[in-house]
Order: structure tokens, then sequence, then C-alpha cells
């Protein structure tokens, strides 16, 4: 095993797992969401090297979806629209 760092400030991961019964992020357009906030990552010069976009999978708020969480701060958020990604930034953007 080896130890490694990488210079991103924040990782936010987004649900994007898909349930064939019941709810689920998937269902709710988590992909969509999840391409908006990587278009956002490759194009705003402020996220470059300071924010990470990773898909992730199920992360237990399956009824309160779509959900993600911000590493290294451990903070979730829930109910998030596929059309947000612009105000899931400025969260992100809030939190140093
Ligand atoms: S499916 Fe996204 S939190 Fe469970």
């Amino acid at each position: 095993m080896e130890e490694k760092t990488k210079s991103h400030q924040k990782h936010i991961f987004i649900c994007t797992f898909e349930r064939a019964e019941g709810s689920c992020c998937f269902k709710k357009g988590a992909m969509e969401l999840m391409q908006n906030l990587k278009n956002k990552s490759r194009q705003d010069s402020e996220w470059k090297g300071k924010i990470s976009v990773t898909r992730c999978g199920c992360l237990g708020f399956c009824d309160e979806g779509i959900a993600a969480v911000l590493y290294p701060h451990q903070k979730y958020f829930v109910h998030i629209k596929p059309t947000e990604a612009d105000l899931l930034s400025k969260k992100l953007d809030e939190i140093d």
C-alpha cells in the first residue's frame, strides 16, 4: 500500500445509485446534476484544482435524494434538484 495526497481542497461526491425498486438518486436525475457539475468544474477557473466532482454509491438518504457529501468537511446535502448545479456550487464556494 502507498499513501497519496491530492491538491484539491474540496471533493464533492454525488450519489448516482440506481435501484430497481423504490426511491434512488438516479431516478431523481443525479446523472444530469453530475454532468452539470462536471461541466462547471472543467470550465470555471475558480474551480480548477480546488473542487473535484465524483459520482458515488448510496449515501443512505434515498428518500431525500439527490444526495451528496463534501469532503473533507463531511457535510451532506439532500433534496438537490438536477438543475441546481449552480446553487450547489455556490454552497461549496461558501464553505471553507
Ligand atoms: S440512492 Fe442516493 S442516497 Fe441512496
